[in-house]
């Protein structure tokens, strides 16, 4: 599994770039708000648009991966 790879080529927000934001804010219920969040922090997503799935993906991938109590 490749950890660090450019999820947006826009803004060069990278893979590591979206965890590290996401663990900032460990309290979110929803993928929808830690991606406003994140996308605040990191810039991803504010070019083209084209990164919007792959960057909720991510965040949806590692909320889930994190959370301990769902
Ligand atoms: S690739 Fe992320 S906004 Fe264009």
């Amino acid at each position: 599994m490749q950890e660090n790879y450019t999820v947006c080529n826009c803004m060069q927000v990278s893979y590591s770039d979206i965890a590290d934001a996401l663990h900032q804010h460990q309290s979110f219920d929803s993928v929808i708000a830690a991606f406003e969040d994140v996308q605040k922090v990191t810039h991803c997503s504010t070019g083209c648009g084209g990164c919007h799935q792959k960057v909720l993906d991510i965040i949806s991938e590692l909320m889930m991966g994190s959370s301990k109590n769902v």
